[in-house]
């Protein structure tokens, strides 16, 4: 890699880890602690049988857990959610609802708010059935039909291949166990990859309408701050020490990797993390630290190498297999093809939220988003801006019910 596109790398590397630091700034007494940075911040031991028992039959809701086998032969865990807390009122043909969590988190993250301010919850209780997928690599989908996850082999991904196999199998699986067309919400990457499906044209068959949080699709805006924390830190490490297989934000390599951006003179971590993620204005201090416990999870190397070149590359593209000679192998053509959002069809329903503190879903980049979706039928998209919300807020904020989930709930009624 270019010295400019390992900089970025390592930008969005760590940019990526303010969901789970910069929220401990409130309340942090040291500067180890509030990098989250300690050893036993991130010693997690993960509910025994999953997302069901952890975290949803608590509240009294019905839950059930399933398994989801990709073509490429993951096998991914998914978790339903039939009715609210008061049951299922015997109501048929409720719409369902998928759920797809962002980069580095898993299905959890919709959960961890008390039941009247967290999505999954208020989803279900108001009338629909939601289902939560989890990704691959993610805790709970870390097993492969002949792959295991120690093998390299494991993570030989990108997100696309969550374009390609991960969002279709479980679209699949929840059409023909509910036999209806999907309410889609995404969050941070599970917004870019329902846009690059639904730009091929794929799944659109299957998704009634889409809610997309914290749209990243262009990435060009979001390293500004912390590319001059990277340009001192080693960032030629990189690669040597992640490899390409397992990023595992919880590992020693890259936890030391962040412990020597953050040793360097001059870089306080604190401050530029803040600036990078943005200030989500309204985390609950409680659910952040539940956030940590459960938080955050691996991906691929292949993965962050892939969302650094769309951070590098400002289009959105297949990844790069860096000579012309090694993505005509794979492509057939020497450059990797584009998805291009002026494909996605114009009269899909779209929900688009974005905030103006987002560090990582950059307003201007959400812009660009917005201009390559410029012919869509005005009738079947809506875009809300929310000044004060950054990156995090979407999903854990305790204001997020009335700004944001109320009209996600009146999108889906309106687009039933
Ligand atoms: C990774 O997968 C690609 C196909 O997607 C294949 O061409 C390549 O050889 C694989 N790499 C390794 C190290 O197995
Ligand atoms: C924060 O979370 C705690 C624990 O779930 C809860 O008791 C409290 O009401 C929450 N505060 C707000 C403002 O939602
Ligand atoms: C994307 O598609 C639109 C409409 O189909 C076309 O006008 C435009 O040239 C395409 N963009 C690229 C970069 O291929």
């Amino acid at each position: 890699m270019a010295e400019h596109s390992l900089l970025r790398f390592a930008s969005l590397s760590l940019s990526f880890f303010l969901l789970v630091i910069q929220p401990y700034e409130t309340f942090a007494s040291s500067r180890g602690r509030s990098l989250g940075l300690t050893a036993n911040n991130f010693i997690l031991a993960p509910p025994p049988t999953g997302i069901c028992s952890a975290a949803v039959s608590v509240h009294g809701y019905e839950c059930q857990e399933y398994e989801v086998r990709t073509d490429d032969g993951y096998i991914l865990s998914v978790q339903r959610i039939p009715g609210g807390r008061r049951g299922s009122n015997g109501k048929k043909n409720k719409q369902p609802i998928l759920l797809q969590h962002g980069v580095l988190v898993d299905g959890m993250t919709w959960l961890l708010n008390s039941p009247d301010e967290s999505l999954g919850f208020i989803l279900a209780d108001s009338g629909f059935d939601v289902w939560i997928a989890n990704t691959r690599g993610t805790r709970f989908s870390r097993r492969h039909a002949t792959l295991d996850p120690t093998n390299p082999d494991f993570w030989n991904w990108t997100w696309d291949d969550l374009v390609a196999s991960d969002l279709p199998a479980v679209l699949d699986f929840v059409f023909k166990r509910t036999g209806q067309k999907i309410h889609y919400v995404g969050h941070s990457l599970g917004t870019l990859i329902a846009l690059a499906s639904f730009s091929e044209r794929k799944q659109v068959d299957k998704v009634k309408s889409a809610a997309l949080l914290s749209p990243i699709a262009y990435l060009s805006h979001m390293t500004t701050a912390l590319g001059v924390v990277a340009a001192k830190a080693f960032v030629g490490e990189i690669t040597t020490l992640f490899g390409l297989a397992e990023f595992n934000p919880k590992g020693q390599p890259v936890t030391n990797f962040l412990k020597g951006l953050c040793a360097q003179p001059d870089v306080h971590c604190y401050d530029i993390l803040t600036s990078l993620t943005g200030n989500n204005c309204c985390l609950n201090a409680s659910t952040v630290d539940l956030f940590v416990k459960n938080e955050p999870q691996s991906t691929s190397t292949k993965n962050m190498v892939h969302l650094a070149q769309t951070v590098r590359d400002g289009i959105l593209s297949k990844y790069n297999y860096g000579t012309a000679t090694f993505n005509g192998l794979h492509y057939g053509e020497s450059k990797p093809p584009i998805y291009n959002l002026s494909n996605i069809p114009r009269d899909l329903p779209l929900f688009l939220s974005y905030g103006g503190q987002d560090a990582l879903s950059d307003v201007r980049d959400v812009e660009t988003l917005q201009d390559a979706l410029k012919l869509h039928d005005p009738a079947k998209i809506s875009v809300q801006y929310v000044k004060n919300y950054a990156h995090a807020d979407f999903i854990m904020g305790v204001t997020a019910k009335d700004i944001v989930y109320n009209q996600i709930v009146s999108f889906f009624r309106h687009h039933s």
